[in-house]
């Protein structure tokens, strides 16, 4: 595995790979969740990269972007054990050389003002415009995102559309531990009394979804239910919402994908999560 921190490098690497190539881009603090991502590409495509870099412009300045966890050196082992080919891992002046001010800025604004966009503005710009530069640099075939930031994951696909790039974005099913909570960098901020708390969460969804499933269709109520239930027990809730999966819009009867999403605050962690459900679209 070669390690790159210059974009001269990475393109030098990148014009030497024949056949597909896969881009696995991340923040390190390497979980099991990225690695799920690894492997994805691994199956799918000849020649894997990775990517680690803590990207400053999605963190607002009230943001954890100082105390983010960094551990290169044990990412670096765990990418090598799971076959990637090349690592680019770049600083900030790399990546942004002439600094953040007047920065050319990717937005997606349908998607990006909703859900988590309203409590972190600015957070999806900063992500589309990385992911568009690495994308740009890297030039892979495929790209693999967590579908634990769904919101994420569906800027990115529409960014890619509306531009025309060609990389085709896949989407990885969230990794959960035993109790159901979703890998995250920041559970670590976790006290012991937090984490057991986490995982409701994700059992909340469920509840959401199950109801939905039995013909629920008062999607305001069951939110505010389950926002009420993660409220009571200590959490301070951003919002839970049933969307149209795609589009993040709220869903009507002619909606056939749901996406039942959450976030909320416990002590230090900001907390995503988020599942799907299907219903049947009178025809
Ligand atoms: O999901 C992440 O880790 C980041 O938002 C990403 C996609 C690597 C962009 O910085």
């Amino acid at each position: 595995m070669e390690v790159v921190a210059e974009i001269r490098a990475l393109r030098e690497r990148r014009e030497a790979m024949r056949g597909s190539v896969g881009l696995v881009p991340t923040m390190g603090n390497l979980h099991e969740g990225h690695l799920a991502l690894v492997h994805e590409a691994r199956q799918e495509c000849a020649n894997v990269v990775a990517t680690i870099f803590v990207n400053p412009t999605q963190f607002a300045p009230n943001e954890d972007f100082a105390s983010y966890p960094r551990t290169l050196a044990e990412d670096l082992e765990r990418l090598e054990k799971a076959g990637v080919d090349v690592v680019f891992a770049p600083d900030t002046a790399e990546m942004y050389p002439r600094g953040r001010e007047r920065l050319t800025t990717v937005s997606v604004p349908a998607l990006a003002d909703t859900l988590c966009g309203a409590a972190r503005p600015g957070h999806f710009d900063g992500v589309a415009t990385v992911v568009a530069k690495l994308l740009h640099l890297a030039a892979p075939h495929r790209a693999f995102f967590g579908e634990k930031d769904w919101q994420q994951l569906a800027i990115i696909q529409a960014m890619v559309r509306d531009l025309d790039m060609a990389t085709q974005i896949v989407g990885v099913p969230t990794v959960r531990a035993g109790d159901g909570l979703a890998l995250s960098s920041r559970n670590q901020y976790l006290t012991p009394d937090e984490r057991e708390l986490a995982p409701l969460i994700f059992r909340k969804l469920c509840d959401v979804r199950d109801a939905v499933h039995r013909g629920e269709r008062n999607f305001a109520r069951l939110a505010a239910d389950a926002s009420q239930d993660l409220a009571t027990a200590g959490f301070h809730v951003d919002y839970v919402a049933v969307r149209d999966a795609e589009r993040l819009v709220t869903p009507d009867s002619r909606t056939p994908s749901l996406r039942i999403l959450a976030a909320a605050r416990l002590g230090r962690a900001r907390l995503i999560d988020n599942i799907g459900a299907d219903v049947a679209v009178p025809s």
